[in-house]
This record gives C-alpha cells, structure tokens and sequence, in this order.
C-alpha cells in the first residue's frame, strides 16, 4: 500500500477527504488495523485503560509505550501496511523544561518502536516549544488538544472542553500555536462540533476528531471501545457517549470460550479429529 505522509495527509485534506485513525496495541490488532487499510494508526497511552486495566493514562512509562510500538510495528510489516504509525508519549516524558528530554524520548519512539510520528497533549507555549524542538530534530509531532488525558488531575475529569466562546477561542489558540510550533497534525479530542469544525477551517493542517463532531479532517476511536472487546450479554461494557460500536467482538470471545469450556467438560474437545499425533517407527526409535 502507498505510504501514509505528512504530505499524503494533508493532500487529503485539502481534497475534502476524510483521514481514518484507529488504536492498535498488539500484533493482531495491528494486523487487522492495517489490513483494513485504516490511513493512520496510533499507539495510544490508551493503552494503559484498555489492555492494563488502569483508570487513567498517567502511568505510561516510554519503554512501556515501547514495547507495544514493537509488536504494532510486526503487525504492520507482517501486512506490508503503508498507514503512518504513531506513537503517544506518555505523561512526564515531553513536559519539562528542558526540551532534551522530550526530544531523546521522541527519538527512541523512532528508533526503537519503529513510529513515523510521535503524539504529545497540551497546547501551551512550553508545549509548543517542545513540539517545534521534536520537529526540528527530525520527528514528525501530532498534536493533541481539547480533552488531554494525562492532564486528568488539573481538568478534574474525562469531560468536554470548549464551551464557552472564550474557552473555544482558547481552544483555536492552542491548536494554532501546535500549528505553528510544527505539527503536521492535530487531535481534538471531546469539543463540541461546531468549534471543532471552525478549528477545522481555519489550520492548514489536518484535524482528526474524537468526539468532536463531523466538521474534522478525519476520525479516531479507541479499539477496544468501537469493536466492543469487554461487550457481553450480561454485563455492560462502559464506551464513552462520542463512541458508535461497529461490533460485539466480546460475545464472540464469550461463545468461545465458553463453548471451550462444555467441550472439555463432556469430553467433546479434542476427539479424534482434534488428536492428529500418532507414534511412528523412528520416533520409536528415539526413545531406545
Ligand atoms: O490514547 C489514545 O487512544 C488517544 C486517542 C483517543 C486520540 O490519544
Ligand atoms: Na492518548
């Protein structure tokens, strides 16, 4: 498949065609991301909620991030995949001061877990700073605005951003100044539609949306929350309100395993079709 750009991209933006992003994790669900010819592919801190079990994102460490982008990153190969992958560096690794650091662990993203772009919230001065020093080394840098995760403690919780016309014109500031401090992207994660859509019409660069209506560049859901991995017929499986479900993948995984389960109680699993291994003579021979 054709490489997934910056260029590439932003191209579609301009033409009115809308950017796919989806977060894979794994091996598998890189593979099937990928297969399905997702354009962008995102290695979130997510990952901490929805593989680790954890209630926030802060607890991401960079080689945490690291090796999930290794095993993404063989889902990608293994598919010959040309979307863009990227990874987001996690709480405490980008904020300080000292640009360096961001930039050393910006690199690692790279060389190490195989990402073409790195992804960082936030979009004060100091972050646009660090967003234009990660540029200027050399990786590409999303930015992320709205509703940023890791920022949980000082927001007060997993809730809109930008309702108010000042705090949307904020909202606009932030997104400009990531603009201009180098990204050739940015997300806007939980603000209402029409602020998303204005945001939209006035960068040059893409947007991608996550609860943030239909007036972006393009849209991001978590994995796990779209296909429903945790979904059962008997408990309910909390997906945030912006999410549409495109599957039940758990009550598949539920009929499984649980069909596992009865087969082996009652002797149906293996049988002998589920037996292929039969003694032969020079495996006799290897235990004279
Ligand atoms: O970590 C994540 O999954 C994200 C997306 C929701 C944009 O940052
Ligand atoms: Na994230």
């Amino acid at each position: 498949a054709a490489k997934v750009s910056a260029l590439s991209l932003n191209a579609k933006k301009r033409k009115g065609n809308k950017i796919s992003m989806v977060t894979a994790y794994d091996y598998p669900s890189a593979v099937h991301v990928a297969r399905a010819g997702i354009d962008m592919i995102l290695v979130g801190d997510s990952v901490a909620m929805v593989e680790l079990g954890h209630e926030t994102t802060q607890q991401m460490e960079v080689d945490h991030m690291l090796h999930h982008c290794k095993a993404v990153k063989h889902g990608l190969e293994f598919v010959k995949s040309g979307s863009m992958l990227v990874g987001d560096m996690p709480f405490g690794t980008y904020e300080y001061e000292d640009t360096d650091i961001a930039l050393r662990n910006a690199y690692r993203f790279v060389k190490e877990g195989g990402c073409d772009a790195v992804k960082l919230e936030g979009g004060s001065e100091a972050r646009a700073k660090t967003a234009r020093r990660i540029v200027d080394g050399g990786v590409a840098v999303m930015g992320h605005v709205g509703l940023t995760p890791q920022a949980i403690s000082v927001i007060g919780g997993f809730r809109a951003q930008g309702r108010t016309a000042v705090r949307a014109r904020a909202l606009l500031d932030d997104a400009l100044r990531m603009q201009d401090a180098g990204c050739f992207a940015v997300v806007l994660e939980c603000i209402p539609a029409n602020v998303a859509a204005a945001i939209t019409e006035t960068l040059e660069i893409p947007t991608i949306g996550i609860g943030a209506g239909g007036g972006t560049s393009g849209q991001v859901l978590v994995f796990h929350d779209m296909l429903g991995m945790l979904s059962h017929p008997q408990h309910d499986q909390f997906v945030p309100k912006f999410c549409k479900k495109y599957a039940q993948v758990g009550h598949a995984i539920q009929d499984g395993l649980k069909e596992f389960k009865e087969d082996v109680e009652s002797g149906v699993f293996p049988g002998e079709e589920y037996s292929p291994y039969t003694m032969t003579e020079e495996e006799e021979v290897l235990f004279e």
